[in-house]
C-alpha cells in the first residue's frame, strides 16, 4: 500500500471547497484523491493516472467513497498521461477546476512489483513503463541506444557523474533483459560508495527517459493558467532535486508574469515525525501557488 505523502500540508494548501471540482492528476493508489474526495459536497475529483494497474487498484481502494451517495460520483477516473488532462476535463464538462494536485514519480507499488521493472531490488524484465499499453522500455533503451547517448542520459537525467563507465559496461555486456543483470553488472562496474546501490541513479535516469518525465512536466506546467481558474489553488509534490528546481522556476516565472502567488515562500518538506512513520516521504519537497485574475491589479 503506498502511503499519501504530506497529506494534511497537501489539503491545507488545495483549501478545498466542497463544491469544487479538482483534479488529482497522479491518482496511483488514491491515497490523496480519497481525501480530498471525502472534502467535497457537491463538488468532484477527476482522478488521473497513466497507469491502468494503479487505477484499478485506486479504483478499488476508493469503491467505499462513493458508496454514500451511488447518484453522484465524487471521483471520476481517468486513464491518461497527465499532459493530456485537458481532454478529461472535456469529457467531464468542466471549463476550469478549483485545484490541482500532481504527486510526482512512482509509487511504492510500482517500485516493490518486481515485473513492473522499476526496482533494482527485486528482480524482473526490464521495462519501467508506467503506461505498459506503449513506448519503448527500459530494456530498448540499454540495448539499442548509441554508448554516447547512454552515457549522456545516464549523466543528465541521473546527475550520475560515473556515467561513461557504466555506459561502457552496458554496451559490453549486451543484451541485457532483466533488472537484476542490469543491476550486478553496474555494481561491477563502479564500486559502491556508501550505503546507496551504485545503480539507483542509472535506474532513475532509465525511469524517467521512458516515461518522459521532463517532457511531461513541462506540458503540465505550461499549462497550469488555462486548468486552473482564478483563486483557484495547484500543488506539486517532488521528490527529485532537478524536478523540484523546474517546478520552482516555472511557479517563480509564472508570479513575475502575474498569473499566480507563491504560497510557499520556501519549499515545504514533511515532518520529523512523517518521515519516521514513512520513509520513502523522506525526500519529499512542497510547493504551491493560487492563480490570479490577470485582470486585477
Ligand atoms: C507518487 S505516485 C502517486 C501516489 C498517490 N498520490 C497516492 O496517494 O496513492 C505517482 C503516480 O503518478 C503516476 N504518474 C507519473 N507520471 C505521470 C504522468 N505523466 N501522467 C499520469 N500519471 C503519472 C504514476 O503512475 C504513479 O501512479
Amino acid at each position: 500500500m503506498h502511503v499519501p505523502v504530506m497529506l494534511n500540508e497537501c489539503l491545507e494548501y488545495l483549501a478545498i471547497r466542497p463544491d469544487g471540482v479538482y483534479l488529482d492528476a497522479t491518482c496511483g493508489l488514491g491515497g490523496h484523491t480519497g481525501a480530498i474526495a471525502n472534502r467535497l459536497t457537491t463538488g468532484f475529483v477527476i482522478a488521473c493516472d497513466r497507469d491502468a494497474e494503479s487505477l484499478a487498484r485506486a479504483q478499488a481502494n476508493l469503491e467505499q467513497v462513493d458508496m454514500t451517495d451511488p447518484r453522484r460520483k465524487r471521483i471520476r477516473f481517468h486513464h491518461l498521461p497527465f499532459s493530456l488532462v485537458g481532454e478529461s476535463l472535456k469529457a467531464e464538462g468542466v471549463p476550469q477546476l478549483d485545484g490541482l494536485l500532481a504527486d510526482l514519480g512512482v509509487s511504492r507499488y510500482q517500485l516493490t512489483e518486481g515485473e513492473r521493472g522499476f526496482s533494482l531490488m527485486s528482480d524482473g524484465p526490464l521495462d519501467m513503463r508506467m503506461d505498459r499499453s506503449q513506448g519503448r522500455t527500459a530494456a530498448d533503451i540499454v540495448n539499442y541506444e548509441p554508448e554516447k547517448q547512454l552515457a549522456d542520459l545516464i549523466f543528465q537525467l541521473g546527475e550520475e557523474r560515473r556515467s561513461r563507465r557504466i555506459a561502457r559496461a552496458i554496451v559490453r555486456a549486451r543484451p541485457i533483459s532483466t533488472t537484476g543483470h542490469l543491476a550486478k553488472l553496474i555494481e561491477n562496474a563502479v564500486p559502491r560508495t556508501g550505503k546507496i546501490h551504485p545503480a539507483t541513479q542509472t535506474f532513475m535516469a532509465l525511469r524517467i527517459a521512458v516515461n518522459e518525465e521532463r517532457e511531461e512536466l513541462d506540458v503540465l506546467l505550461a499549462a497550469l493558467p488555462s486548468l486552473v481558474k482564478p483563486g483557484g489553488r495547484i500543488v506539486v509534490l517532488t521528490f527529485m532535486s532537478l524536478e523540484d528546481r523546474v517546478v520552482k522556476h516555472a511557479f517563480q516565472a509564472m508570479e513575475r508574469l502575474g498569473e499566480a502567488r507563491i504560497l510557499t515562500k520556501h519549499v515545504v518538506r514533511p515532518t520529523e515525525e512523517e518521515i519516521g512513520v514513512n520513509a520513502p516521504s523522506r525526500s519529499a519537497k512542497l510547493r504551491a501557488i493560487e492563480m490570479k485574475d490577470e485582470h486585477l491589479p
